[in-house]
């Protein structure tokens, strides 16, 4: 790939940023998704911050105009109508002045806010600092909306009710405990995913009945946190969400020290002890990762999934466990045009082309990839960033990637994908060591 190839993938990126902006906020692909999603815009907000932070902080803002009074913020901001998405508005019911949906989505706000403050600062923007202080009491009150409603019980992890509250919708994860979810709804399903994207790399049908359920159960809750939890079909304290809320503490500690409180930075203290201990517990040396905990059942959810990993991005593994993960990570790219899939093939479960069960996703590869180098696998976390813009100059700005034959699959135009693409693309300048391109 030349220079002057990359230089143009560089302006299609920042293109699709353009197009699929409605007004200082970024759907992530037309149609598909026409709101705005709580991650989706985080990673865009860093993309952002780039060439433009004033857009970046656009993005933050304009998320947090649906963050509720109790702290949480939705992973669906309904700004404008669009009759493209299933469901929309009326079947979430919720109450907030503007409409929204009524779960949540990894916090990747805290980082967010870090990357874009900073950007903020080294670019000379007026007023930055005023507005990074009013984005931060946004991000404090959803980490404390987060350890109140879901660790109640004070287990140091944080628990989806929701699958798509993983933002991984349909992985294998959660195959055990969706399974005990009844399929049955109030609401009518009337899909339209599937009429943007093939089928084959959706979740299925039944999938769809049993997320609807728990919408609906959660509806007849009035989105009530303590009802909902007390209710809730589905419970997993997820290690994924948790290094990601975790991560976004410290990062949240960091911009304390100039625009918090003396008690806020020791709130904060407090939130990143009791998440990063409640992590670290839940390590499984015989896996060599981490696993999330089923509430319900009590069991260990030992699904193989990208999951596993990403407590990198908040602790610091010990030399044991770092050799075991890198490991770990090496078996699962092995044979693969790109890693890291997000499912092993050695897995059952492994569909190469069905969204969470095995594609690859830049996003997933850009925490990972952050989550390696702080923990001193910089080889490691250069080679999946180098063979995530690799397969984005093969195949698009898609969705995902097959990871067996580097195929762009899902919606195309993605904006995380052009945000994943300019800052991997920086951050993965140093000279490759290793072989492939995974
Ligand atoms: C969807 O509709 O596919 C989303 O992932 C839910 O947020």
């Amino acid at each position: 790939m030349n220079d002057m190839t990359r230089f143009d993938r560089e302006g299609e990126a920042r293109a699709i940023l353009a197009r699929n902006d409605r007004g200082g906020y970024t759907v992530p692909t037309d149609r598909l998704y026409p709101f705005q999603w709580n991650w989706d815009s985080a990673f865009v907000a860093m993309g952002f911050a780039l060439f433009d932070p004033d857009r970046a902080y656009r993005e933050l803002e304009r998320l947090a105009e649906g963050q509720w009074d109790d702290g949480m913020i939705p992973h669906i901001v309904f700004h404008a109508p669009s009759d493209t998405y299933f469901p929309g508005p009326e079947v979430w019911g919720t109450r907030h002045r503007i409409a929204t949906s009524g779960i949540t989505q990894p916090p990747v706000f805290g980082m967010a806010l870090r990357h874009v403050h900073e950007a903020a600062v080294k670019a000379g923007l007026p007023g930055a600092d005023e507005r990074t202080r009013v984005l931060f009491q946004a991000a404090l009150r959803s980490h404390r909306w987060w350890l109140r409603a879901r660790d109640p019980e004070g287990l140091g992890l944080v628990a989806i009710l929701h699958p798509w509250e993983s933002g991984s919708d349909n992985s294998p994860a959660w195959d055990v405990a969706l399974a005990r979810v009844p399929a049955t709804t109030t609401t009518v399903i009337r899909r339209k995913d599937t009429g943007h994207v093939d089928a084959s790399m959706r979740p299925r049908d039944e999938d769809y009945q049993r997320f609807i359920h728990l919408v609906d159960t959660y509806r007849d809750c009035g989105w009530d946190p303590q009802r909902q939890w007390a209710s809730a079909p589905f419970k997993i304290a997820d290690v994924q969400m948790t290094a990601i809320l975790a991560r976004a503490t410290a990062d949240l500690m960091h911009l304390a020290e100039t625009f918090g409180t003396s008690e806020e930075r020791s709130e904060l203290a407090d939130m990143h002890q009791r998440l990063t201990e409640g992590l670290a517990r839940r390590w499984r040396l015989e896996l060599s990762r981490f696993v999330s905990l089923d509430l319900i059942s009590g069991e260990d959810v030992e699904a193989p999934t990208q999951a596993c990993f990403m407590p990198l991005v908040a602790l610091h593994l010990d030399d044991a466990q770092r050799g075991a993960v890198t490991t770990e990570i090496e078996r699962w790219r092995q044979g693969m045009v790109v890693g890291l899939p997000t499912t092993p093939a050695f897995s059952p479960a492994f569909e190469p082309k069905r969204y969470w069960r095995g594609p690859v996703w830049a996003v997933v590869n850009w925490l990972l990839a952050d989550g390696l180098r702080m923990n001193g696998a910089e080889d490691l976390a250069c080679q999946i960033e180098r063979g995530t813009v690799q397969a984005i100059e093969r195949a698009g700005f898609c969705e995902y990637f097959d990871p067996t034959t580097g195929e762009g699959l899902g919606g195309d135009s993605f904006s995380w994908t052009a945000a994943a693409y300019m800052v991997l693309r920086r951050r993965s300048g140093a000279p490759a060591t290793g072989a492939g391109a995974t």
